[in-house]
């Protein structure tokens, strides 16, 4: 594999593969479209500048136009899709047109323009959210039926329902992965592990929703992008593929462990009113891409956790590049008065 396009490739899991992809394979060619959103930042593609293996496009999957052009223009043989809107509270409080138009259309345009130039692989960046919540002692399998609870999970899941229909209606090569979640350098601070590093670390209150209960399965994002590395070049045409740290704990846990490493004191911990119809439980089962593919996991969650805590330390530049503007309005809105 020479050429290969990767969408969403200036947000967090996105950059992060982009680094493995060409760290790991010396002949690759990397063209990264991305259209900046909030989510978006050229900062995260620092360590690339000069380098000749990378090409940074600045666009959207929305934008046909720009599709075919940037496929008239390189011969790509494969492309994955990390470009999404990615964060469950945005879709509820904030509204669906974003996540319906770049989750699912833009997804259908990739599809469209991948099958129009013959691109010989299609691989889909999903998510365990698209199974729902999940009782006590079970896991997600590829078998689970797709039950997604939450705007931004019904338009992965509609992505995936077109992926799956591409494969079997054009006869295109496409796989799916879906992934527990992630935590790493460079995630944007909306989400749990960055939000409770960064306000732990200015000693301002962390917002855990209802009672903190609620079990996530956490992967380091580096093991994320060596699966789907994996599943680029041996998956099964067709196939799903299910991607997970097998480290389901509760998130009361997690925020603990954070301030243990951080050294702050759990009196900084504070309840507030619960995400509406929030999940109760994510965990997956890795069995399938682990016998068929030989994929494990590299990182324990605390091996990750003392990279991520020591990145966001290290990285207070890029935090209050975000922590400005928008993102403060963002907070106020999301969390003031809740
Ligand atoms: P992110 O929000 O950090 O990054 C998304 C990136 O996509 C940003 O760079 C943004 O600018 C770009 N983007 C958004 N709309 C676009 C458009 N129309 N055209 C081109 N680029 C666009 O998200 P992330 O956490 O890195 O997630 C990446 C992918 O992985 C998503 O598809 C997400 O559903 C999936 N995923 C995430 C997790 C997780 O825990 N974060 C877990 C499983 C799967
Ligand atoms: P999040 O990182 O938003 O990922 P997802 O909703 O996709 O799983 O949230 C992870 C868990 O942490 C989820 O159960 C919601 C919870 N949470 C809080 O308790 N407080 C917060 O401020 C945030 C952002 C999330």
């Amino acid at each position: 594999m020479n050429k290969v396009l990767v969408t969403g490739g200036a947000g967090f899991i996105g950059s992060n593969y982009v680094d493995y992809a060409i760290k790991s394979h010396a002949d690759l060619q990397v063209v990264n479209l991305d259209a900046l959103t909030y989510a978006g930042n050229l900062a995260n593609l620092e360590s690339l500048d000069g380098n000749e293996q990378h090409t940074f496009v600045h666009g959207s999957i929305t934008d046909l136009g720009c599709l075919e052009k940037l496929f008239q223009e390189h011969r790509f043989e494969a492309v994955l899709n990390f470009a999404a809107e990615s964060h469950v509270d945005r879709s509820i409080h904030f509204g669906v047109t974003e996540f319906i138009q770049t989750n699912i259309q833009g997804t259908q345009n990739l599809i469209d323009v991948s099958n129009k130039y013959k691109v010989p692989r299609y691989l889909q960046v999903s998510t365990d959210e698209v199974y729902g919540s999940l009782a006590d002692g079970s896991r997600f399998t590829e078998q689970t039926p797709l039950a997604p609870n939450n705007p931004y999970s019904a338009t992965k899941a509609g992505a995936d329902c077109l992926v799956r229909a591409a494969g079997n209606s054009h006869d295109m090569d496409v796989v799916i992965t879906r992934c527990s979640n992630n935590f790493g350098p460079r995630q944007f601070p909306e989400k749990l592990i960055p939000l409770i590093i960064a306000n732990a670390r200015a000693d301002k209150k962390l917002p855990v929703y209802g009672d903190g209960m609620q079990v996530r399965d956490w992967i380091y994002v580096e093991d994320h992008c060596s699966a789907i590395d994996m599943v680029l070049r041996k998956g099964r045409s067709g196939e799903v593929y299910n991607i997970g740290g097998m480290y389901d704990v509760p998130n009361l846990e997690i925020i603990k462990q954070i301030l243990s490493v951080l050294n702050k004191p759990e009196n900084l911990i504070e309840f507030v009113t619960d995400r509406p119809g929030h999940d109760r439980r994510y965990a997956m089962d890795n069995t399938k891409v682990s016998s068929e593919l030989g994929w494990s996991p590299k990182y324990s969650f605390q091996e990750g956790l003392s990279l991520t805590v020591d990145w966001y330390l290290n990285n207070a530049t890029w935090l209050a590049g975000i922590q400005s503007g928008a993102y403060l309005k963002y907070i106020d809105d999301l969390y003031l008065n809740r």
